[in-house]
């Protein structure tokens, strides 16, 4: 199946190499743009990762792409699309009869291991969004040799846990029309559907976890997720606070 003859209003761009989709998108916003545009890349020299951190993968064996969207939506709503994302993601795999979690705020984890990442950037412009760029790197057919000796013990692909080669293609149509879907129920206030899929998946509600930060760590069970994308955790006081992605990780 072609991706361009089933989704004739995405601007679609296949690229063999690049530094990283998300900054070619980036490069993408000098020019008008209107319609969705998915920039694809076989390998990235300079893929980037959540918290200034590299994302590398072998040549051909992970699904790297970025989608960049001139949102129709508030900006209060900015923190809804990793979750967004992540439930599609989440979904496309269910599809593939592969029993996939979310973990806060959007890894997705396979086999008590991360499968994709995703990063997403945005522009604000005199209050409006001007633009978002949600780029997603799932591994699918890397093997094990190709993880270095830190990530072995963390990271997964398809391949690995299943034992079965993907056709990445396929994993992409799949995506998309679910991402889609999934977008629409945003556009159309429908923020609980894809909130209660994104806790009925999750792989850290009612768990203990340390919520490790840079000066210290603790032990907490999560026990919700909130419209804005926060975090609400109990101590071992049974005190509840929120926790906002970015200052924290989450650790078993
Ligand atoms: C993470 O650290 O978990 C997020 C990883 C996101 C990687 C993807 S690969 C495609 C896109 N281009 C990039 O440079 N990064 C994202």
């Amino acid at each position: 199946m072609i991706l361009k003859e089933l989704y004739p209003d995405i601007n679609f761009i296949f690229l063999d190499e690049i530094d990283s989709t998300n900054t070619y998108c980036r490069n993408l916003t000098l020019d008008d743009f209107n319609n969705m545009t998915v920039v694809i890349s076989d390998v990235q020299k300079d893929g980037r990762g959540t918290k200034g951190r590299r994302w590398s993968s072998p040549k051909g064996k992970s699904l790297l792409f970025s989608i960049l969207l001139k949102p129709k939506i508030l900006i209060s709503d900015l923190s809804f699309i990793p979750i967004l994302t992540s439930v599609a993601l989440n979904d496309t795999f269910k599809a593939f009869n592969i029993n996939t979690y979310i973990k806060w705020p959007n890894d997705i984890i396979l086999d008590n291991k991360k499968l994709c990442g995703i990063l997403t950037e945005s522009k604000i412009i005199n209050n409006k969004l001007d633009y978002i760029i949600i780029g997603i790197g799932i591994n699918v057919n890397v093997e094990k040799e190709d993880f270095s000796n830190d990530l072995k013990p963390i990271a997964t692909s398809l391949k690995i846990s299943t034992g079965n080669t993907y056709d990445k293609n396929e994993i992409l149509i799949k995506f998309i029309s679910i991402f889609e879907e999934n977008y629409n129920e945003l556009l159309n206030n429908n923020k609980a559907i894809i909130l209660n899929k994104y806790k009925a998946n999750s792989f850290i509600l009612n768990k203990k976890v340390s919520l490790v930060s840079r000066y210290n760590s603790e032990i907490v069970t999560p026990i919700d997720i909130l419209e804005d994308g926060s975090l609400l955790v109990k101590d071992i006081y049974n005190n509840k606070r929120n926790i906002v992605s970015g200052e924290v990780s989450l650790r078993f």
